[in-house]
């Protein structure tokens, strides 16, 4: 079984290059069909979610090239009116993208229930009352489908209950090809929701106050082809500053958006790392143990819940108690028990963990539970003492690209391995290296 071999210890050191946001890449490749020329999209990450979105389009006849590994062209001309419905599809949370892309150029998408990591409840009751609103009937039916149709769009005022980035993507490219105007109110205000509406925007679309939480659309009567780049992915960045962190060392992570990662580089001045911010890179520096803090997950932009598993895994060897409090998802402290097996003292309450500080993690054998969580995990392993093993990285590959090769460029000693012959060669392998 695939599995990570983490030797602990070594501090990340040296300079990592960041990806595109996978969130915004799973709205923006499902957006491109709406448009009736090709569309290029580039500073895609090359991770499994990505493939399966691009599966999905392609299987509905979607004309996908990939001229390079980060680069998509792709023609949704030829859309065929059939269901979206494979088991890669219902694996992933954003597939659910593709209603609202089908239902704006259409009027019709059936389209699987998403799946996604199992965080919580995660329902899309936001999601179909936004589309009822713009006049779509919308049914969930057997097996597990979602049916919405409409004679045609109408703009309308939308004010949504929770704030939901899939809801408030979903809406406006349901919206942007609707007749007339749409208004939503309290909208998410997430990185990747400005950089879908850029998207649209670029193709002929008229949306504007993304990134504040009044969004008004008018509608148009068509879109026409671009060439777009997607923004680089803020939990990327966040994961590889709080893994610095964890280990004491000093990364710059490169290709980034500074004013993305603010909440993030905030609490790390608050405990006692240092953060130099450039125009497109930060560089963190941890050189003593950290001090303990409050945290509370909280909608764009405040502290984001997924980066929550990253900062309890860092207060876990701060000095004294932390407390985080999990505010947009009730399931997401499965890793706690798998951090205990390496020595984490964490308490849940709740949606609360109370986290007392060790000085060190020791090495051991764990499974994440799901993509940020098994992220967390693999920080923990690199700055423990001993070996660990992770298992179920499925998640991890979900939303990392290359994460072993970076994290082993930055002096981590990490590898993927599936079987006890590759494992003995990469502990060798480990060891050699902190011998030479
Ligand atoms: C997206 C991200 C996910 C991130 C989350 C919050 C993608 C593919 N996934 O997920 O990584 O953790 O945003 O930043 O971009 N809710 C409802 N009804 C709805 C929709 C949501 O009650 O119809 C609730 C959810 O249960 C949750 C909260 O609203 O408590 C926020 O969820 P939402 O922002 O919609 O998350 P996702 O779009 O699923």
């Amino acid at each position: 079984m695939d599995h990570y071999v983490i030797k602990g210890g070594n501090p990340l050191v040296g300079e990592v290059e960041i990806a595109g946001a996978k969130n915004a890449a799973l709205a923006i490749l499902s957006a491109s069909i709406m448009a009736s020329q090709p569309v290029t999209i580039e500073n895609v990450p090359d991770v499994s979610d990505i493939r399966a979105i691009v599966g999905a389009i392609e299987q509905i006849g979607g004309e996908v090239s990939h001229p390079d590994r980060h680069t998509y062209v792709i023609n949704g001309a030829h859309i065929k009116d059939e269901p979206v419905d494979n088991e890669a599809v219902r694996k992933i949370r954003g597939s659910y993208y593709l209603i609202g892309a089908l239902l704006g150029k259409y009027s019709k998408a059936v389209v699987a229930l998403p799946g996604g990591c199992n965080i919580g409840l995660r329902p899309i009751d936001q999601h179909i009352k936004g589309f009822r609103a713009l006049g779509a009937s919308v049914r969930v039916c057997p097996p597990g489908l979602v049916e919405a149709k409409a004679d045609h769009l109408v703009g309308s005022h939308i004010y949504m209950d929770v704030v939901s980035v899939g809801a408030t993507i979903n809406i406006i490219m349901a919206a942007t090809l609707a007749k007339g105007n749409t208004i939503i109110e309290n909208a998410a205000k997430e990185p990747h929701v400005v950089d879908l509406a850029n998207f649209l925007n670029s193709m002929g679309a008229h949306i504007r106050g993304a990134g504040t939480d009044i969004i008004r659309i008018k509608g148009v009567d068509h879109l026409h082809g671009t060439e777009y780049s997607i923004i680089p992915d803020q939990i990327e960045a966040g994961t590889f500053m709080y893994a610095a962190a964890a280990t004491k060392g000093d990364v710059t992570i490169t290709n980034v958006i500074p004013k993305h990662l603010e909440c993030l580089t905030a609490k790390l001045i608050e405990i006692g790392c240092e953060v130099i911010e450039s125009d497109d890179s930060v560089r963190v520096v941890a050189k003593r143990r950290l001090d303990h803090t409050n945290v509370k997950t909280l909608p764009y932009p405040g502290f984001p819940t997924d980066m929550q598993p990253q900062i309890s895994v860092l207060l876990g060897l701060s000095k004294g108690t932390s407390i985080v409090t999990e505010s947009i998802f009730e399931n997401r402290f499965k890793y706690i028990d798998e951090l205990a097996k390496m020595g984490g003292m964490v308490h849940v309450e709740g949606n609360t963990a109370i986290i007392e500080g060790v000085d060190h993690y020791t090495g051991a054998n764990v499974k994440a539970p799901d993509l940020r969580a098994g992220a967390a995990l693999v920080s923990a392993a690199l700055s423990a003492q001993g070996y660990s093993e992770v298992y179920d990285i499925h998640y991890v590959e979900r939303g990392y690209e290359d994460f072993p090769e970076k994290l082993r460029s930055l002096g981590g000693c990490i590898a993927k391995v599936s079987n006890s012959d590759e494992e003995r060669k990469a502990v060798n392998s480990f060891n050699m290296r902190v011998v030479g």
